[in-house]
C-alpha cells in the first residue's frame, strides 16, 4: 500500500475505520519528525507486528517551554516522508496546528507527581503537553499497539501511567536506545551540534558508562556513582549538566542504593542544546552471562 498523507482528523478517522472493519490490528508511532534510525527502529517493529501502520508527525507547541526550541524544531518533511515511504508505514498524520488545538481548546492532562520530577523540573509544563497531545493521538487513531523509545524514558513512565489511570485501551511498547557508533544516542536535536559540540555531547553516554563500571564493580551507593559521573562530566569544557539521578523505573523517586532495574537518568547542556539519555541497570544475571561470554572470547 502506498504511503497515504492525511492531515485532518476526520479524514484519519475514515481510513482507519475501514482498516478496523477488517480486524486489521493497527500500530502506531507518534512522532515530532526529523526522523533518524531511533524513530526508524520503532516503526520497524510496528510494521514487523501489525497488518496497518501509521505515523503522526506534529510538533506540538504545548511541550515546548517559552524560551525553548519549538520554532527552531528541525522540520525536514520531505525527507521524512521519503523515509516513511522506504518503510512501507501506510499512514502519515501530518495535521496543522489548527486542528489539533484549535482557539477554543483548554484540555490538559496532569500526571501528578512524576511530571515534576527529571527533566520536568527544567522543563516545567512540559509532560502536561506530551501526555495531552498523546491522549489526542491515542483518541484519533485508536491504535491497538503504541511505540515509544526508552530514549525518553520519564515520557515512557508518565504515558504507561495515564493509560493506566484513565483505562485508554491501547499497548504500550518501550524499545531500546538507538545510538550513533561512537554511543551517543540519535535524537533530532543532535542536528543542532557543531563539530566541536558533537564531540563533547559523548559525555553523556561516557558517564553512564562509569556508572556500568562502578556498578558491575559492585559499587551500589547512588550518591558515589552520581559524583564519578559528574567528574566525568566535568572533563568536558561545554557541558553543564542539568541533573543525573538514579531513580525507581515507576515512581521516579531517587533511590538510595541502585539495583537492577533502577534508572539512570541524566540530561546535560552542551552549550544550548539540552540532550538526555539513560540506562537501565541491568540484572545480576545479565552482567553474569555478558562476564561469561567475554571469558569465554579470552580463553
Ligand atoms: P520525538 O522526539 O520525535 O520521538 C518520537 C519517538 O521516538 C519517542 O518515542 C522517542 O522516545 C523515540 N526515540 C527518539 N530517539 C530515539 C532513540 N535514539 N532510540 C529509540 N527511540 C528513540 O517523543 C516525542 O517525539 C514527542 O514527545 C511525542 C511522543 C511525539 C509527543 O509529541
Amino acid at each position: 500500500m502506498l504511503l497515504q498523507i492525511i492531515d485532518s482528523i476526520n479524514g484519519i478517522r475514515q481510513v482507519l475505520k475501514t482498516f478496523k472493519k477488517s480486524n486489521f490490528q493497527i500500530g502506531f508511532v507518534p512522532t515530532m519528525g526529523a526522523l533518524h534510525d531511533g524513530h526508524l527502529s520503532l516503526i520497524r517493529e510496528a510494521r514487523k507486528e501489525n497488518d496497518v501502520v501509521a505515523v503522526s508527525i506534529f510538533v506540538n507547541p504545548l511541550q515546548f517551554g517559552e524560551n525553548e526550541d519549538f520554532h527552531h524544531y528541525p522540520r525536514p518533511f520531505e525527507n521524512d516522508r521519503l523515509l516513511l515511504s522506504k518503510e512501507k508505514v501506510d499512514i502519515l498524520f501530518y495535521p496543522g496546528k489548527e486542528e489539533i488545538y484549535p482557539e477554543t481548546f483548554s484540555t490538559s492532562i496532569s500526571i501528578k507527581k512524576l511530571e515534576n520530577k527529571l527533566c520536568g523540573k527544567s522543563r516545567p509544563g512540559h509532560f502536561s503537553g506530551v501526555a495531552t497531545i498523546v491522549l489526542k493521538l491515542f483518541n484519533i487513531v485508536k491504535p491497538d499497539v503504541v511505540y515509544f523509545g526508552q530514549k525518553d524514558f520519564q515520557q515512557t513512565v508518565i504515558i504507561k501511567k495515564m493509560v493506566s489511570d484513565l483505562n485508554v485501551d491501547t499497548k504500550i511498547k518501550v524499545l531500546p536506545i538507538v545510538r550513533d557508533k561512537d554511543g551517543l544516542a540519535l535524537s533530532s536535536r543532535n542536528a543542532y551540534l557543531n563539530n566541536d559540540e558533537r564531540k563533547e555531547a559523548l559525555c553523556l553516554f561516557k558517564a553512564l558508562t562509569k556508572a556500568k563500571i562502578m556498578i558491575d564493580s559492585g559499587v551500589t551507593i547512588s550518591g558515589e556513582i552520581v559524583n564519578e559521573m559528574k567528574c566525568t562530566i566535568k572533563e568536558y569544557k561545554l557541558a553543564r549538566v542539568d541533573y543525573i539521578s538514579i531513580v525507581d523505573k515507576n515512581t521516579l523517586e531517587d533511590v538510595e542504593y541502585a539495583k537492577s532495574g533502577d534508572v539512570i537518568a541524566l540530561a546535560v547542556k552542551i552549550r544550548n542544546t539540552r540532550l538526555i539519555d539513560n540506562l537501565i541497570i541491568p540484572s545480576l544475571l545479565f552482567i553474569l552471562y555478558t562476564i561469561t561470554l567475554l571469558l569465554k572470547d579470552s580463553i
